[in-house]
Formats: C-alpha cells, sequence, structure tokens
C-alpha cells in the first residue's frame, strides 16, 4: 500500500515539475516571443509602405461575361465622347468612366482617353507621340519599367479593369 502510494506520488510529482518547467521556459522566453512576432508585423508594415499597391486593394476586376478584347482603333472609340471611357496601361483595360474631370472631352487628361498609354506611363510623358507608340519593340530602362510599374498599379487599385487591348489586323 505504502509502495503504491510513493509511485503515484512519483508520477505526481514528475508531472508537477515538467509542467513547472514549462511555465518557467515560457517566462523566461515571453519577451523575446514578443520580440520575434513584433518584428513580423514591422515587415509586413513596411513593405506595404514601400509599395502601398501589393496586393492591396485587391484589384477590381468585371464579371467576365463583360469583360471586353479591343484592338486600339475599337479602344480608340472609347475616348470619353461615348458612354464609357477607357484607358489602356500594359495592354490592360480599365474603365475610367467615373473621372470625367480628368478623362472626359474637357477633362485635363482627355488625351489618354481611348489610348494605350503604356509608354507614356513608362516615359511620364503626355507627349503624343509617345500616347501614340506601340510597346511591343520598345525595350524601356529601369527608371521607365519602375515608373509603369507604379502608374499600372495605381490604376489597378483605383479603376476596373474591365479587359485586354489585343493585335488587330491594322496593329
Ligand atoms: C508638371 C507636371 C504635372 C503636374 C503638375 C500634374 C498634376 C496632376 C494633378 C494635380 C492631378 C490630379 C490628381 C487628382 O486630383 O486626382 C494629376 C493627375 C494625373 N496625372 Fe499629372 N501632372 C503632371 C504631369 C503628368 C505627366 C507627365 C503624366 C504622364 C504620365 C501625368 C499623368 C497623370 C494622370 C494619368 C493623372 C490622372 C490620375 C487619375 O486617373 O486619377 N501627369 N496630375
Amino acid at each position: 500500500m505504502v509502495h503504491f502510494l510513493t509511485d503515484n506520488f512519483k508520477i505526481l510529482f514528475g508531472c508537477g515539475l515538467l509542467f513547472l518547467s514549462f511555465i518557467l521556459y515560457y517566462l523566461y522566453f515571453r519577451k523575446s516571443f514578443a520580440k520575434k512576432r513584433q518584428e513580423g508585423f514591422s515587415i509586413i508594415k513596411a513593405r506595404a509602405k514601400s509599395d502601398p499597391f501589393s496586393g492591396f486593394p485587391a484589384p477590381k476586376v468585371v464579371d467576365p461575361k463583360e469583360y471586353v478584347y479591343l484592338t486600339k482603333n475599337e479602344l480608340a472609340e472609347y475616348n470619353g465622347k461615348n458612354e464609357k471611357t477607357y484607358i489602356g496601361v500594359k495592354y490592360d483595360i480599365f474603365d475610367v468612366t467615373d473621372n470625367q474631370p480628368m478623362y472626359g472631352p474637357s477633362g485635363s487628361y482627355h488625351f489618354f482617353a481611348g489610348k494605350e498609354t503604356t509608354i507614356a506611363m513608362a516615359r511620364n510623358s503626355t507627349k503624343t507621340e509617345d500616347i501614340e507608340l506601340d510597346f511591343y519593340d520598345v525595350k524601356f530602362t529601369s527608371d521607365e519599367e519602375e515608373a509603369l510599374e507604379s502608374w499600372y498599379n495605381f490604376f489597378k487599385s483605383k479603376y476596373p479593369l474591365v479587359g485586354k487591348v489585343v493585335r488587330g489586323k491594322e496593329t
């Protein structure tokens, strides 16, 4: 009987000791756990700050049934004079209809309406020749690529993505 009690006591004592060591381990390392977690948050915050468009917010995309494929000539019809106003950046089409003060017939950036604007965006240019140029054969510098990416993300986060510019017979 006494033997049975001492055996049980040994098990209980062992478990208690194990439990205690877990508590002590947690208390001892608690600060460094919190620090690691904080570092993780800081990295996420820094990333979001350096590229505010990296996935925040998610791009707006229309119903696939309404997704359009337009050649550059067809895109030119959506120049603010009709029901819809579209802009192409990196051959993605964005619906900018809601921003008539910018892209409508008397808007300050009307010249971009209905255009594939990739080269103009990359070169931060409003020159007609840059707006009309086709970018298939153009090689961008790293600065231009960066500017283009930044404009593309800007449009993606602000306007619904409604289609693609495709190559027609005429382009
Ligand atoms: C002296 C040079 C420039 C000034 C002072 C200027 C100023 C502005 C201002 C005040 C806005 C309106 C921002 C808002 O209220 O939403 C704007 C929008 C815009 N700017 Fe410029 N800009 C300049 C050059 C350019 C150039 C070279 C480009 C060529 C890529 C450009 C492209 C745009 C575009 C696409 C928008 C419209 C953004 C939207 O859709 O909301 N800008 N600019």
